[in-house]
């Protein structure tokens, strides 16, 4: 069994396995030299040699102990054949939601549609640099999605004002998703993923009140299909702000934290796996700075099942040296 799973599964304290968010990315100088000759980012993530070869990358330089497919929570509405689009230095771009080709829209051209992801984690998986490490699938958060479907790009600080009045099409909407989500979990997993990770990268938005309904419910829908898969599933609910009341309510077999929240409070309230929480700039300082602040993690964790990972993804102006040192440093702790 890969680190990661013993860690998530038998609840080992000993070994501080290791992966990073964004671990395939823009701060490897070999990822910009595939990203300079393709430049429609969706048509990479479709090209399953070079999708697998990216999730690759970063297990060929550092001893991670998983590779994360190399691909986008924005697949989902793409498979389900509306317009995503990235555009350099802003982001993603979703055309105007089409309510009723989702609600039409039927499962085998979804995932005919996704077939190169599925081919590219197949490829993954049969790689040797896999070999005794945990192949970690995904999927964006019904809420998360939900709100890149409507805000149709990233929302930054807030929604856009009118975000819940056309509360008719989004309860549609969350059905769909909760349906497809499924679907592409499944399919990953009959690929090869060994793990899932749901990411809700804008949970943090909502209100306290508004969570149940947009967060708790259908997150752990998803969370019970994959424990019925047999699979364990990681949620970040990023800027969330009681992970309590979140674990409590969706149950993951793992909990990610983002980097503004206390880990000291985790240690505290929290009995379940938890994964990550350094915050990505540290990567950004010196070295000195780097060990103090990753040691601060691997301590409070000492004597809980914790693996190691940042609070959100790694920055583009990262120096891979700094990713090296820090695999490094959390092996031999
Ligand atoms: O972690 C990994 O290495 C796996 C690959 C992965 C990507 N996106 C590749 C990517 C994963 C797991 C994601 C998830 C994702 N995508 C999230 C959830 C995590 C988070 O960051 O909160 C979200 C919100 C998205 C949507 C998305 N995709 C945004 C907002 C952006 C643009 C912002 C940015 O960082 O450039 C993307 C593009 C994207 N997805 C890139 C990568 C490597 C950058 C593409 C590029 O320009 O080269």
């Amino acid at each position: 069994m890969s680190d990661i799973n013993e860690v998530i599964k038998n609840k080992k304290t000993n070994i501080n396995p290791i992966w990073i968010m964004r671990q395939a990315g823009r701060y490897l100088p070999e990822f910009r030299d595939i990203r300079k000759k393709n430049t429609d980012f969706i048509k990479l993530c479709l090209n399953y040699e070079l999708s697998a070869e990216i999730t690759l990358q970063p297990l060929k330089r550092f001893e991670l102990d998983a590779a994360i497919i190399f691909s986008d929570i924005l697949m989902v509405p793409y498979g389900l054949n509306q317009k995503v689009e990235f555009k350099k230095n802003f982001g993603p771009i979703l055309g105007e939601l089409n309510l009723q080709e989702i609600l039409n829209f039927n499962e085998k051209d979804f995932t005919q549609k996704l077939k190169p992801v599925y081919m590219a984690l197949d490829l993954v998986k049969k790689n040797d640099l896999t070999k005794n490490k945990s192949t970690i699938g995904f999927v964006g958060a019904p809420w998360t999605l939900l709100v890149y479907l409507i805000n149709r790009k990233s929302p930054k600080q807030k929604l856009i004002s009118n975000f819940f009045q056309n509360s008719h099409s989004i309860e549609k909407i969350l059905p769909v998703l909760d349906k497809f989500l499924k679907i592409h979990i499944k399919n990953q997993i009959d690929n090869g993923a060994e793990i899932i990770q749901i990411f809700d990268s804008w949970a943090g938005l909502l209100e306290t009140k508004d969570l149940p309904k947009y967060v708790y419910f259908p997150t752990l829908s998803l969370v019970e299909y994959v424990k019925s898969q047999n699979i364990p599933v990681i949620c970040f609910p990023r800027g969330i702000k009681d992970y309590k009341i979140y674990c409590d309510n969706v149950k993951p077999d793992a909990v990610c934290i983002d980097y503004e929240t206390d880990p000291i409070q985790i240690r505290k309230n929290i009995t379940i796996p938890v994964q990550g929480g350094m915050d990505p700039k540290v990567l950004l300082s010196d070295k000195e700075n780097l060990k103090k602040e990753a040691r601060k993690y691997l301590d409070i964790f000492k004597d809980h099942p914790y693996i190691f990972n940042l609070g959100h993804g790694v920055l583009p102006e990262t120096d891979p040296n700094m990713m090296d040192y820090l695999v490094k440093m959390v092996k031999d702790y």
